[in-house]
């Protein structure tokens, strides 16, 4: 830095793809960046994506076709403006990636390896490790930051933000909490605080998302009164392992051939769309809950034959070879997927709203950005396409970090389009319209029962409301927190009562809010969109 003025100083919170890559960013463009994280730094969502990162890297793909395709799996709520940042500033991200070490899959002539998942009109996936693609971006850029001027404090839970009237100037935290012992509060001034915090995998029974995944970013937010939207579109999976812990089955593997069958062999997910198990996510994962109900819960079977058809001990040896980590959980789990087909079922995977930001991760809150799944930029509409959160990341998250210096410098401040209370704010006083009485005790197990049920794959405004009583008697009756878990139950019943809002003001059916009181919004492109194929 030339200028005489003090460095600006940075506070970002989250350790996955878009905090470390905001952090990286902030500190070459000359901030003074601190990270801090709830666990250790490789402790993020990140680190489970299996899939890949979706990117134009090939030259006969076209970025207007990642875009087409992200905002009709969207299905149509998706905001053109943004989407075009991502798939056009995606590719350079990538770049950056591999030259920080990210070893992408190569063949034998050392070029990329395609791949393709749902409602992907191109194979456009990269993958490192087979299937251990997040492992490999999150090892690379954690590396990069403990070679950056950068200071990392760990074992740091987000408290709260700390404002100055209307503007974000720091964040209280949590530090060193043990089995026997609180932790101490500390606060860290800044100039601008960015949040990374990821999604809210952990208010659902059934979850691909590690248990970190409690919405401390999005929650601390509310409460300093920044806008949030879309917090109804969440995202399941349709295959997680229906046995044992919920483990991801990458879309992958369906993009291989892998297909959905039922109780009697039948495949079933060509009922629900055209394009079969390769359907946008959110069909799937509906044509799986539905086909469940029908075979009185039980899972339905992935068929991994299809993938490497003929001898299954040659199956046997491809599967290991291409999906080494889920290979290793299907056989932890008893299982053999090269010779017989694995139950699974849908899980919590994805939150497509988020605090509401610009093209810029700028928040409605001055001083406050937003990054990653805590976020929502508008890239994924109602249903994000596979494989594009990563790539969200990165791409925002250089975004954000590339402007941070001059916002703080120059004091201006526009941020979102989306007005606060953008998304559905819980009534103060919920009226119960199923009687409470007595409440049952609160447990965060209790609550992520509630939401599966209530607020989970397919809703109604009977288990929308019931859900939203509960959820308001629990928060009327929580004590002050102290310790870590207390916090994160508050958080995470102070997010489930915007989402359960946010999916009872939504009456009509999108993308992955559904309701089956009402009947679903045709899916479509953004208007000004022709899509290839359609008349
Ligand atoms: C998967 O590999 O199926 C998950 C990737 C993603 O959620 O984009």
């Amino acid at each position: 830095m030339t200028s005489g003025r003090a460095p600006v100083r940075v506070v970002v919170v989250g350790s996955g793809i878009a905090g470390l890559t905001v952090a990286l960013h902030a500190a070459d463009a000359g901030c003074r960046v601190t990270l801090a994280t709830k666990d250790v730094l490789e402790h993020a969502n990140t680190r489970y994506a299996q899939g890949g990162i979706a990117g134009v890297m090939f030259p006969d793909d076209r970025a207007d076709a990642h875009l087409q395709d992200t905002l009709i799996a969207g299905a149509g709520l998706g905001d053109p403006a943004a989407v075009r940042v991502l798939v056009e500033e995606g590719p350079a991200r990538i770049r950056e990636l591999i030259a920080l070490g990210v070893a992408f899959d190569r063949a034998a002539d050392g070029t990329l390896v395609k791949g393709l998942e749902a409602a992907h009109s191109y194979p456009r996936i990269l993958h490192a490790g087979g299937d251990a693609t997040g492992t490999a971006i999150e090892r690379a850029l954690v590396a990069a930051l403990r070679a950056a001027d950068i200071d990392v404090v760990e074992h740091a839970f987000l408290v709260d933000l700390v404002c100055d009237g209307a503007r974000a100037v720091g964040v209280d935290l949590l530090l060193g909490e043990t089995d026997a012992a609180e932790g101490r509060r500390v606060r860290l001034d800044a100039d601008a605080v960015v949040l990374a915090t990821g999604g809210a995998g952990e208010l659902y029974a059934h979850s691909t998302n590690p248990d970190v995944a409690t919405a401390d970013g999005i929650a601390a937010a509310l409460r300093a009164g920044a806008a949030v939207a879309d917090l109804e579109f969440v995202q399941f999976h349709p295959t997680t392992i229906a046995v044992g812990t919920p483990f991801l089955v990458s879309e992958a593997v369906r993009g291989e051939g892998a297909t959905l069958i039922d109780d009697v062999g039948r495949r079933f997910a060509f009922d629900a769309h055209p394009d079969g198990e390769l359907a946008p996510r959110d069909v799937v994962a509906r044509a799986i809950a539905r086909r469940m109900a029908e075979q009185d819960g039980r899972p339905v079977r992935l068929d991994a034959a299809p993938v490497h058809p003929g001898d299954p001990a040659a199956r046997a040896v491809h599967l290991a070879r291409r999906f080494p980590t889920i290979d290793a959980a299907v056989r932890e789990r008893g299982l053999d997927w090269a010779r017989e087909p694995i139950p699974v079922t849908p899980a919590a995977h994805y939150l497509m709203g988020g605090i509401a930001t610009d093209l810029f991760g700028r928040s409605s809150l001055p001083g406050l950005y937003a990054v990653g799944e805590t976020a929502r930029t508008g890239v994924h509409g109602a249903n994000r396409l596979a494989s594009n959160s990563l790539l969200e990341g990165a791409v925002f998250g250089a975004r954000a970090g590339d402007v941070i210096r001059t916002d703080a410098v120059t004091g201006t401040w526009v941020g979102p389009a989306v007005e606060a209370g953008a998304s559905a704010a819980p009534a103060a006083d919920v009226p119960v319209t199923t009687p409470l009485d007595p409440v049952p005790v609160f447990s965060r197990r209790r609550l992520q029962e509630v939401m599966w049920q209530g607020a989970g794959l397919i809703r109604d405004e009977d288990g929308l409301s019931h859900t939203e009583a509960l959820i308001a008697a629990w928060r009327a009756h929580t004590r002050t927190p102290r310790r870590e878990k207390e916090y994160e139950d508050e958080n995470l019943l102070l997010v489930a009562a915007h989402l359960v809002a946010a999916a009872r003001a939504r009456t009509l059916s999108v993308g992955a809010h559904y309701r089956r009181d009402t009947a679903p919004t045709p899916r479509s492109p953004a208007p000004d969109l022709v899509v290839e194929g359609s008349s």
